[in-house]
């Protein structure tokens, strides 16, 4: 499967693609996509030295809207606040096969009016077993 991560410069990003590139072709992107491709080559270094022969996939970077096209999962993990200027913004092209996750905190509200967090990881484990 294709994995694009909006953002995945970013500690969150770095986190996914090293988990999921075991399986999985994975772009980095960043609004630099020399930053996205050096943070790419970066990963990859560490994922083959941990991996070695049993990875199946690669990490490659690009700019946001590059990154965007021609994936199958779209995630975005940027700071929340930058989520709806990004998209509006970059027009991103949406045309993911599945879905589009945000890695920002999602909360959401008990009948007795308690905020809680709901992790981002519990998401997707609906996704990736
Ligand atoms: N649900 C959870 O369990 C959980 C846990 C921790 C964090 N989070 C959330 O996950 C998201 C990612 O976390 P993170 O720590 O990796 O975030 P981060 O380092 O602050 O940002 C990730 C990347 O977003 C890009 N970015 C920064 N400001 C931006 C802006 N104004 N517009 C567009 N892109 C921007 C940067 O990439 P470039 O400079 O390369 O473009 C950056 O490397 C955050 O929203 C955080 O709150 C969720």
């Amino acid at each position: 499967m294709k994995i694009s991560i909006i953002g995945g410069t970013g500690g969150m990003g770095e986190g996914f693609a090293l988990r999921w590139v075991v399986n999985h072709d994975i772009t980095i992107g960043s609004r630099d996509a020399q930053k996205a491709a050096s943070a790419a080559e970066q990963y990859m270094n560490t994922a083959l030295s941990s991996y070695g022969n049993n990875m199946k996939g690669t990490i490659k970077g690009a700019d946001y809207v590059s990154s965007s096209r021609d994936s199958d999962i779209l995630i975005l993990s940027i700071p929340y606040e930058s989520i709806k200027l990004t998209c509006d913004s970059m027009c991103l092209p949406t045309r993911s096969r599945l879905t589009l996750l945000s890695a920002s905190p999602w909360r959401t509200k008990t009948i007795s009016g308690k905020t809680t967090q709901i992790n981002i990881n519990q998401v997707l484990n609906l996704f990736f077993h």
